[in-house]
Order: C-alpha cells, then sequence, then structure tokens
C-alpha cells in the first residue's frame, strides 16, 4: 500500500505561540489538518474566554483567507479560575475545554495549578457541564525523578481524581508510559489519551545516541523501549480512547541547542506523515484513520472531517530548519529522512 487516503485528521495537542512565530508555524498544521486544540501556555497564559477568542482571531489572521482549517481553543487553569469562566467556556463554540499544568511542570507553567484539590470546584463545575480536562500528568515534586513523574502522578493525583469525578471527560495528554496506558483502558469512555509521534517513534535511549540531542527533548520526556512498545500498541489498537496529539512544539534553535535548553519536539511540518510512519512499521496502516481522524472527534462530540488527505509512500528529507520569529527552527527529521509524505495538502 504505497498510497494512503484518509478522512482529513484533526492534531488534538497543538502548540502555535503567537505573532511572528505563530506565522510562521501555522501553515504546517492547516495544510494537513482539519482541527486542531490550540494550547494556551503563551506568556500571559489564555486563562479566559475572550483571550482565547482573540487568539482564535490571531491564528486565523495568520492564515490565507481561503483555508479551511479550525482552531479549537483551550483554556488555561490556574488556582484562580472563577466557576462561572467554566459555564462561559461551556457557552461559547469552539472552546475545547480547559487545560492543566501543574506548576512548574513545563514551558510557561509558572500560572499553573499549585495543588489541583484547590480547584475541586472548578472541575465538579467542568463535570456537571461535559467540559473536557485536558490533563499534563505529572507531579512536580523535586524527589520525584523525572523519569517518574508521569507513573506518580497516576498513583497520586488522576486516581483519586476520576474516583472523586467518574463523569468528568478527562483527556490525559501526551501519555508516555506503559502505566498511563494501563490507566486510561482501565477507566470509562469518559477518559481517553493524546500520543505524539514522538513517542511512538523513540524511546529515551534514543535521545544520547552518539551525544545528547536536544530536538528529541520534551516533556513529559521520553521514556524506556517497553513504553514506547505500549504506546505504539495503544494507538495501533483501534481502541477509540486513543488519539492524535502532536504536541508539536516550536522553540528557537539557539534555545534548544542551550546549556538549559527548553522542551518541545517541533513536528507540524510532518505532523501527520511520522504517524504513518509509525502504524507501517508494525503493519497497522488501516488503523491509521481511526486515530487520526474519528476518536478525537468523536470524544470531543464533533463531527468528523469530510474532505480526505492522501499519503504517499516515499522518502523526503525536511531541511536543516525552517525560519522562525527571526531565528531559526529544527524540525524533528532535520536533514534525515521520513518515510512518509502527503499527496494532496490543502492551505498552500
Ligand atoms: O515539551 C513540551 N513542550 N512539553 C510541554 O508540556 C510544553 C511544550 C511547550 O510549550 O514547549
Ligand atoms: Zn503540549
Amino acid at each position: 500500500m504505497d498510497l494512503l487516503t484518509i478522512t482529513r485528521p484533526d492534531d488534538w495537542h497543538l502548540h502555535l505561540r503567537d505573532g511572528e512565530a505563530l506565522r510562521d508555524v501555522v501553515l504546517h498544521t492547516a495544510r494537513r489538518f482539519g482541527r486542531a486544540v490550540i494550547m494556551p501556555n503563551l506568556k500571559p497564559p489564555v486563562t479566559t474566554v475572550s483571550a482565547a477568542l482573540a487568539y482564535r482571531s490571531r491564528i486565523h489572521a495568520a492564515l490565507p483567507p481561503d483555508c479551511n482549517f479550525t482552531p479549537l481553543m483551550a483554556l488555561y487553569l490556574t488556582d484562580n479560575t472563577p466557576i462561572t469562566e467554566v459555564d462561559r467556556a461551556a457557552d461559547t463554540d469552539g472552546i475545547i475545554g480547559f487545560k492543566y499544568y501543574p506548576a512548574g511542570a513545563t514551558t510557561n507553567s509558572d500560572a499553573g495549578v499549585t495543588d489541583l484539590v484547590r480547584v475541586y470546584p472548578v472541575l465538579e463545575r467542568m463535570e456537571e457541564r461535559g467540559v473536557p480536562f485536558l490533563v499534563h500528568g505529572e507531579v512536580t515534586d523535586s524527589d520525584v525523578d523525572v523519569f517518574d513523574r508521569e507513573r506518580v502522578f497516576i498513583e497520586r493525583v488522576a486516581q483519586p481524581l476520576v474516583r472523586r469525578f467518574p463523569q468528568l471527560r478527562l483527556v490525559f495528554e501526551h501519555a508516555t508510559t506503559r502505566e498511563a496506558v494501563q490507566f486510561v483502558r482501565a477507566q470509562g469512555p469518559k477518559v481517553a489519551a493524546t500520543l505524539t509521534p514522538q513517542h511512538l517513534l523513540h524511546n529515551r535511549t534514543d535521545m544520547f545516541r552518539g551525544g545528547l540531542r536536544p530536538h528529541l527533548y520534551c516533556l513529559p520526556v521520553l521514556k524506556r523501549e517497553h513504553d514506547r512498545e505500549a504506546l505504539l500498541d495503544a494507538a495501533t489498537s483501534g481502541s477509540s480512547k486513543f488519539f492524535l496529539g502532536t504536541d508539536s512544539a516550536p522553540h528557537a534553535r539557539h534555545l534548544k541547542e542551550h546549556a538549559c535548553g527548553c522542551a518541545g519536539v517541533y513536528s507540524a511540518h510532518a505532523g501527520i506523515e511520522l504517524y504513518a510512519e509509525a502504524f507501517a512499521a508494525v503493519g497497522k496502516l488501516d488503523r491509521l484513520e481511526g486515530f487520526a481522524s474519528q476518536f478525537g472527534a468523536d470524544f470531543y462530540g464533533l463531527p468528523h472531517n469530510t474532505a480526505s488527505l492522501t499519503l504517499r509512500r516515499t522518502d523526503w528529507s525536511p531541511p536543516a530548519s525552517y525560519p522562525f520569529a527571526g531565528g531559526e527552527l529544527v524540525p524533528y527529521r532535520a536533514g534525515e529522512t521520513i518515510g512518509w509524505d502527503i499527496v494532496s495538502g490543502v492551505c498552500t
């Protein structure tokens, strides 16, 4: 099978940034995906419906006028998010849910929630109103090893959370461990997970192969091979609880190749192609469409896209860098090869 046509996919977890950076990256996503959930970890964070709608207008303004791409906006949950904002989100089209960043967990998370228990009244309202809760599933305690942060989060935070709010619609974003896969599988249909291409294609050893590779560093960090196998198994299983979320997260080259490098892998330039590669590697290309174009929309109660996208099995090489906010952005697989490309992109 060298050509694969699927319903136009969606990216359920994406960082677009703002301003010039936004203009430099957004077309990569819009050429491939019909919709994307836009992460709110800007500076300052997007904490209100009105800020999210303003941000959405800036995203639209960065696209060609005939481009049929829909940004779905996530709001940044803080210790001070009022319950009325949940109602506003529930009543506003195009607001997809609230994103939980544990304070200090990752890029621009300083305003994140310090202790989830503090926002339980807000979560209760989200549960009542059916507003999805998008979770960065890591604890930040300094005594917890960085490779254990997701596993400990499941024990200390996620398990009590689903017991307390059994009807809460929860997305375990960028799941990276076998334990996260088990956790999500063990829950009912209200709990799902997104999976990134890098966590399906790499283990943590790859980050150190022949030297330290900053462009493979993201958070949650890559894990062991047995975790990667569990994630790939979940992605290709046909279970509707697992769907596509690239977590493409652009950072300028000099901030990645730095004494204290930023976390984030930029994958939007090949945001569907990389999944095709991962699925093809285990002979499961027939499962790509559900994962990429159906299960996420079903979870969020949205229709499937009507357009289609055709992928072709052929080698190509991403450039060494793309222009990015006056500097450079090093894409995932820069100068190496990717085994799939898109034939019929949109928004050119
Ligand atoms: O690697 C990451 N980069 N993980 C995150 O959670 C945030 C993201 C970013 O915004 O750069
Ligand atoms: Zn992210």
